[in-house]
């Protein structure tokens, strides 16, 4: 997925542990998900980001503040600890007033994936506003009463100020587990803090981090590191907490089904650039609204393409969506069956077909010739099989094809994006499939790629 998934750890009360569960909740996920990018940065001034994370030092030549600027978030990220990828802190960041969208924009338009993590200052500020802004779940850790009286400004901004539904999570964290209340029975700090929450009406996350001297003391060395719970607290109950508090975060963000990334990149297209809002309408009012195999309905919007279906385009004339299950029922087994060699490929077949390359079948003389190409254009596979003319089959790959004079134009089928399918259409990825669909075809058809300008919406920057 290029549409990551973004945290955003914020209070307005000072010394909560935003920063304690910013970073180890980046390591545990990172921990528990190996294949997931995670990425962290933090507008707070104080490095911890940095200390725990930088290899070899911290090397402030690219910031935090540079997102501001208009540098692309995957060239500012740097490698770090513990396979967690982060961006340099920065103590001097000056505001852009009340353009708290940049953020989102940025982030929507870098080719970042996987989670970000945002730590943040304990006040309601530009950068946290930003953060906010560009969340799919707020992580507001709770400590006392005071903390959670405090939270109201966080969540009536989330409320009011973002276009997209917000997840927020209460979190009780350094928790005391030695004071007790007496309330009737005798309660924890944890179980007063989750009492009253709840009766306000918030949703909290299943596990607290207790509080635990050890932990305390990873801020506090010789050597001005800032050391992980995960590698330096084990035997504390924190790392049990923070493994479980992993764990829900990433059942939480699976549910999530259009991150808010996704939503900021249509929103850019269709509310600043008219022209690529054009472009984008004027493709998908050319795709048919339906399976060329089983005839079940693909298309139901302008923004509402099903999901795990292929994009597949013959010449000017023909293309559109084919389900995923139909291709591999209706046209892969139907090349097997006809080419019995293929049996031993199907398997790979069908899995490179879902990654990035592109599958183009060809009628030629007579004979149906297929191909898998990579990104580049090179072949991976080739194949040919018997055609003939009145087959089922032949009528499916009609549908999909556009008739010339000499024949038939080659189908390119690609799988349509990954989650979306509909950001195939959009003019990043719509260009570079019709630059590759060239490369293979031999054919001319216009990309727009040099008339077309990086970045889709305005900037102060820009
Ligand atoms: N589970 C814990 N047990 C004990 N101490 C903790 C725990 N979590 C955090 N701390 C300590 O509490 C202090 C505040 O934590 P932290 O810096 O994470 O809070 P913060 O909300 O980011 O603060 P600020 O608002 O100043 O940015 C730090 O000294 C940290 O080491
Ligand atoms: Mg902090």
């Amino acid at each position: 997925m290029n549409y990551p998934i973004v945290i955003t750890i914020a209070s307005e009360k000072g010394g909560v542990g935003k920063t304690t569960v910013a970073t180890n909740l980046a390591v545990y996920l990172k921990a528990l998900r190996e294949d997931i990018p995670v990425t962290i940065f933090s507008f707070d001034n104080h490095f911890t980001v940095d200390k725990m994370l930088s290899i070899g030092g911290i090397t402030p030549e690219t910031s935090v503040r540079d997102i501001f600027r208009g540098r692309d978030l995957s060239e500012l990220v740097q490698t770090g600890q513990y396979g967690v990828n982060f961006i340099a802190s920065q103590n001097k960041l000056a505001s852009f007033g009340e353009r708290h969208e940049i953020l989102s924009s940025q982030i929507a338009d870098s080719s970042l994936d996987g989670i970000i993590i945002i730590d943040t200052r304990p006040s309601m500020d530009f950068f946290t506003k930003s953060a906010l802004i560009a969340s799919d779940l707020v992580i507001i850790p709770i400590k006392d009463l005071p903390s959670l009286d405090n939270i109201g400004g966080i969540t009536s901004f989330c409320e009011d100020e973002s276009d997209h539904p917000v997840n927020i999570r209460l979190l009780p964290s350094i928790v005391d587990g030695t004071v007790k209340f007496k309330s009737g029975k005798s309660a924890t700090m944890d179980c007063l803090l989750r009492t009253v929450a709840a009766k306000r009406g918030y949703e909290l996350i299943k596990h607290s981090i207790p509080r635990s001297p050890k932990v305390e003391t990873l801020t506090t060395n010789s050597f001005s590191k800032v050391f992980p719970v995960i590698t330096h607290a084990r035997e504390t109950g924190v790392h049990k907490s923070f493994t479980l508090l992993a764990r829900d975060i990433l059942s939480i963000i699976d549910k999530i089904s259009e991150p808010q990334s996704l939503m900021a990149l249509r929103k850019n297209i269709f509310a600043s650039d008219a022209e690529s809002n054009e472009r984008y309408k004027e493709r998908v009012a050319t795709i048919s609204p339906l399976c060329p195999s089983c005839g079940s309905k693909i298309l139901t919007g302008l923004k509402n393409i099903k999901r795990d279906v292929l994009y597949f385009k013959s010449g000017r004339g023909k293309n559109g969506f084919v389900d995923k299950t139909c291709f591999t029922k209706d046209i892969l087994d139907e090349l097997v069956r006809l080419d019995k060699d293929l049996i031993y490929f199907r398997d790979e077949l069908t899995e490179e077909i879902e990654g990035d390359n592109v599958f183009c079948i060809r009628i030629v003389d007579g004979e149906i010739q297929f191909s898998l190409y990579d990104t580049e254009g090179k072949t991976i596979f080739e194949g040919r099989a018997r055609y003939s003319a009145g087959s089922p089959f032949a009528k499916l790959l009609h549908a999909m094809m556009t008739k010339t004079s000499e024949g038939f134009n080659p189908c390119i089928i690609k799988f349509g994006g990954k989650p979306f399918p509909d950001t195939i259409l959009l003019d990043d990825s719509y260009y570079d499939f019709i630059s590759l669909k060239n490369k293979i075809t031999g054919e001319q058809e216009e990309t727009g790629y040099k008339t077309r300008k990086k970045r889709l919406f305005k900037l102060p920057f820009s």
